[in-house]
């Protein structure tokens, strides 16, 4: 089978591809392939890993046009065209390389973010937004005698946010990542939600307003790619209609307030 893959560094002018011939064993994944690639044919083949198993999430990339983990992508799956999942408006790479769907396996860097070498992109901007929340619990003095209890659906709805492995695939998949760089994107949307919804963050209200803004929670156009490539079922459009709601009815209750004599 061919794997075609981006490369790229520095010095280069601009970028190129080259196409490795990879058996592809059952169980075999896209990232053991690049490192077959690597020790077989091309030792300068630069992409980025950690657990090899779905938990860091530093291998997404863009495996035929869809941002995936490369650790758990496996290429018979791909041959067999049953993770094609097409994004609306996606923003497409450097390059509209042609691409044979039926021969080839395209691997390049995620969308969104600037390329580094071969597949490894800066993350710089995708975790300047995740830090500028403030992901940090913050639970309140003084700390109670007893454990903070919570209902089963209360921590059925926070697990919906908190199994985020902040590997970008989303924020790589998000049109409007790729034409508003300030936007600050759906895994640091969904994680302040997360916040919002705790019972026991004292900060929840504050949490809902510091996103109350264009760049915020009204820049989602509601796509849903980033639902679609989470490889942990993570839905940040979910996260963002429940605050924009609750924002509209705090607004609506406020000017009703106002209007009573
Ligand atoms: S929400 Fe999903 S796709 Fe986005 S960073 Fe977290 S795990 Fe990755
Ligand atoms: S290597 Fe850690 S998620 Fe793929």
């Amino acid at each position: 089978m061919k794997v075609k893959v981006f490369r790229f560094h520095p010095g280069m002018e601009k970028p190129r591809y080259d196409t490795f011939m990879i058996e592809p064993t059952q169980g075999k994944t896209v990232l053991t392939a690049l490192f077959e690639a690597q020790s077989r044919y091309d030792d300068s083949l630069a992409f980025r890993y950690s657990c090899r198993g779905a938990v860091c999430g530093t291998c997404a990339m863009l495996i035929n046009r869809v941002p995936r983990l490369a650790c758990r992508t496996q290429l018979g799956s791909l041959v067999a065209g049953n993770l094609d999942l097409p994004l609306s408006h996606y923003v497409l790479p450097l390059l509209s390389e042609p691409w044979d769907k039926r021969e080839e396996i395209l691997v390049e860097p995620l969308p969104n973010l600037p390329v580094i070498k071969d597949l490894i992109v800066d993350m710089e901007t995708f975790f300047t937004c995740y830090r500028a929340i403030e992901p940090v619990f913050r639970p309140g003095d003084p700390d109670p005698e007893k454990e903070r209890l919570m209902t089963p659906e209360t921590v059925r709805e926070l697990e919906r946010y908190t199994t985020c492995i902040l590997c970008a695939a989303c924020f790589a998949a998000c049109p409007v990542n790729g034409k508003n760089p300030r936007y600050m994107g759906p895994a640091a949307l969904a994680k302040l939600y997360r916040f919002r919804i705790d019972p026991r963050e004292q900060q929840g209200a504050a949490r809902l307003s510091s996103a109350d803004r264009p760049d915020g929670w009204w820049a989602c156009e509601f796509q849903t790619n980033c639902r679609r490539v989470c490889p942990k079922g993570v839905p940040p459009d979910m996260a963002i209609g429940h605050a924009r709601q609750e924002l509209k009815k705090i607004k609506k209750d406020r000017d009703s307030g106002r209007k009573e004599p």
